[in-house]
């Protein structure tokens, strides 16, 4: 990583480059819990490299617990990758919509993997700043929406693709022309990837598209198998706070609410 610090200052205070920074603020703020869920202590430190108002920032995000769904969702996808990459060591990564993530720290720190971060321009221009391209880590600004940036990118290999807290900012044709592309450009795989309900889209100012279930996806893609959907809570024991352990539990016995938010794992 690199040292000096990084002005994030014109990033505006709301829109969806700014949910960056909201994620990465949470991830930082749980790794600095005693039992934390991720633990990604990177975070914290890529903050301390960032030039922006995280007080302010914090006070908006954290009283309402997100610290915790952040944490419960980086830990599945974690999981989930690591169990692939364990199975595929000659695997390609293909990380969209990076934001400062670190990702590729907590599972390839050695740069082994034929690693892609990707991002729009004005985001990895940002994360240029931060972290250096090294092995086989490379970064890419390009609109995952675009034709074109898939080139880069090795189409021999099994392929591991992470879209998190990507996919609701896209309208549904940009959603099922991406996973068309990908699924053209490498014979097999998966695709991990969140998703709000319909419901929930309808209510979030910026969020275009969130799937009934798996199948809907299915049905649009024939390639794609879901193997598995879970909730956001569903590892909600592992929340170190009693009382938002018990506000998760609550949420989980609710079907509706059990499902508001999900993550999808993909096979191809
Ligand atoms: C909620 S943030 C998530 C960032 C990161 N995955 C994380 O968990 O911290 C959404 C990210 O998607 C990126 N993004 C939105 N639309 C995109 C697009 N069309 N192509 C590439 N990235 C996009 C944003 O720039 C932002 O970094």
């Amino acid at each position: 990583m690199n040292t000096q610090k990084v002005d994030f200052r014109s990033i505006p205070d709301e829109g969806v480059t700014w949910t960056l920074l909201g994620t990465l603020y949470l991830r930082a703020w749980e790794s600095r819990l005693p039992a934390p869920i991720l633990g990604d202590r990177y975070a914290a430190e890529v903050m301390e490299r960032i030039d922006y108002d995280f007080d302010k920032l914090g006070r908006r995000l954290r009283p309402s617990g997100n610290q915790f769904l952040v944490g419960l969702r980086g830990r599945q996808f974690d999981d989930w990758s690591a169990a692939f990459l364990a199975r595929h060591p000659d695997a390609v990564v293909l990380h969209l919509g990076c934001g400062m993530d670190s990702r590729m720290l907590r599972l390839d720190p050695e740069h082994r993997l034929h690693w892609f971060d990707v991002d729009v321009p004005q985001v990895i221009e940002l994360r240029r700043q931060l972290y250096q391209e090294q092995g086989n880590y490379r970064m890419i600004g390009a609109s995952v929406t675009d034709d074109g940036w898939l080139d880069a990118v090795p189409g021999d290999r099994p392929v591991l693709v992470v879209a998190e807290g990507l996919l609701p900012y896209l309208s549904e044709p940009e959603v099922r022309g991406l996973l068309r592309r990908l699924t053209e450009h490498f014979r097999t795989g998966e695709l991990i990837f969140d998703a709000m309900a319909p419901w929930i889209v309808r209510m979030v100012k910026v969020a275009r598209w969130g799937p009934h279930d798996g199948a809907e996806v299915e049905r649009w893609n024939l390639r794609l198998t879901c193997a598995e959907e879970v909730s956001f809570g569903e590892h909600y024991r592992r929340i170190p706070v009693r009382r938002y352990r018990a506000l998760y539990r609550l949420m989980y016995a609710i079907p509706l609410m059990r499902n508001m938010a999900r993550i999808f794992r993909f096979t191809f």
